[in-house]
């Protein structure tokens, strides 16, 4: 095991080779078992161990990434990505990110969560029903993309054209990419031109609130934002992309979920026999096995000495979500999917500290309302083809998800499970 390290002899997670985004986790479990951090392709530091990914996200020696990683890919201050992410949450700290964290908290606190599990349950049979008779389905994009996403229109009251016009052209390119190895001038012009246009529909969209507010959380958001000033323009345009946007993650999550029921039918049994199991820790375990998001960018806050390194203020590195949430030192058998597992040692997935997820109560109900419905209603889940994962994402996306089921006979097409 490395100790007091020299650098070079960290090691090195091979993430330009596209195999390794097929299955990261045995790379990481070697890697963490020799050293509590590697090196990514790009030379980037990875935290691999539970209890260092918490006391980098959590402790003051360590804060959020700022702008500079987008500077690094080649963004500078006036493009329109840089505009954008400037005004990021997720890149604030001190005092602007605790008034920007305090308004959005308090409007995303409007609805409660138990309100929404009927409306999410009545989302997953709609989408269900579409598909009982062919006893097939693409389930990422049949089930756990539009799910989270009508979940997200419902809660925030944005009708579909709305959220088309604002959140279309950014969807349409892979933002996340822009973070990633291969930043190129055209993916830089295609981003900046894609998230002008989502700017400018999403001001447009505020505009039309003010004028004519409703009874809906958007409305509360531009209202909360706007008193006093308490938000800037920009500031409110982000948020509302970063809270529509985080629908992928949800995604992700129920996607990986739906595969991995899938694979373990005896599991799978277990939770259609005793669907209360999610709630004791079905749903824990699977936010743990795949992270959604794989990794959060911190940066050191001075001159520190840290994993036995000497690390200069500002240094970079990524604390692997992925690797932590499979310590050993913390779970037992972590390699293993196991919806029985004991729900009190919950898992990074969401974060920790400062910048814990805003959403993570609205997005473990998604999770749990979406896997609950979807294994209620399928006997015999096949996977059609074994999935593949895209590479170099900051999100773990399947390029498909192809799958058979039997549909059963005493489903309940009547929204309730
Ligand atoms: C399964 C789905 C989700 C996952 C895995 C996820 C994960 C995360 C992670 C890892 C962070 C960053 C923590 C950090 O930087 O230290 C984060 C931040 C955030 N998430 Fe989520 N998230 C999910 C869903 C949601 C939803 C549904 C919403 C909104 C309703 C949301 C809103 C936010 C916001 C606003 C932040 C920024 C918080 C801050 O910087 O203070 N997320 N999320």
């Amino acid at each position: 095991m490395i100790d007091a390290a020299d650098p070079s002899d960290l090691p090195v997670l091979p993430t330009d080779d596209a195999a390794y985004w097929q299955n990261p986790y045995p790379h990481l479990a070697e890697a963490r078992e020799r050293s509590r951090v590697a090196r990514n392709a790009e030379g980037l530091l990875q935290v691999l161990r539970w209890d260092d990914a918490v006391e980098t996200m959590k402790g003051t020696r360590f804060i959020a990434e700022g702008i500079e990683v987008l500077e690094r890919k080649g963004f500078a201050p006036g493009d329109p990505m840089h505009t954008w992410r400037k005004n990021a949450i997720g890149t604030m700290e001190g005092d602007d990110h605790r008034r920007v964290r305090g308004l959005a908290a308090a409007a995303l606190s409007k609805r409660k969560m138990d309100d929404l599990r009927p409306m999410i349950r009545r989302h997953a049979h709609a989408l269900l029903d579409a598909k009982q008779d062919e006893g097939a389905l693409e389930g990422r994009l049949d089930y756990a993309t539009p799910l989270p996403r009508r979940v997200m229109m419902e809660f925030l009251g944005v009708a579909a054209d709305e959220m088309m016009s604002s959140m279309g052209p950014m969807a349409r390119v892979n933002i996340v990419d822009c973070f990633g190895p291969n930043v190129t001038p055209k993916l830089r012009e295609e981003a900046n031109h894609a998230i002008q246009l989502s700017m400018d529909h999403t001001a447009m969209l505020f505009e039309r609130r003010r004028k004519e507010p409703k009874d809906d959380l958007l409305t509360a958001l531009v209202q909360a934002g706007d008193a006093n000033e308490q938000l800037s323009e920009g500031e409110l345009v982000t948020l509302f992309s970063t809270i529509f946007g985080s629908g992928a993650s949800t995604a992700s999550i129920i996607a990986s979920g739906m595969m991995e029921l899938a694979r373990h039918p005896d599991q799978a049994a277990l939770l259609r026999d005793d669907p209360e199991r999610w709630a004791r820790g079905a749903s824990e375990e699977t936010l743990r096995y795949r992270p959604a998001i794989t990794g959060v960018g911190q940066k050191a806050a001075t001159d520190l000495e840290a994993f036995g390194l000497s690390l200069e203020a500002g240094t970079p590195l990524m604390v692997s979500l992925g690797s932590a949430n499979r310590d050993p030192r913390y779970y037992d058998d972590p390699e293993t999917f196991d919806v029985t597992r004991d729900p009190k040692r919950t898992s990074l997935t969401f974060g920790i500290g400062a910048h814990v997820c805003l959403g993570h109560a609205m997005a473990r109900a998604t999770v749990e309302e979406a896997l609950a419905v979807f294994v209620s209603r399928c006997d015999e889940i096949e996977l059609e083809e074994e999935p593949r994962w895209i590479p170099f994402v900051m999100e773990n996306k399947l390029e498909g998800l192809s799958l058979r089921f039997t549909p059963r006979a005493d489903a309940r097409p009547n929204g309730e499970r």
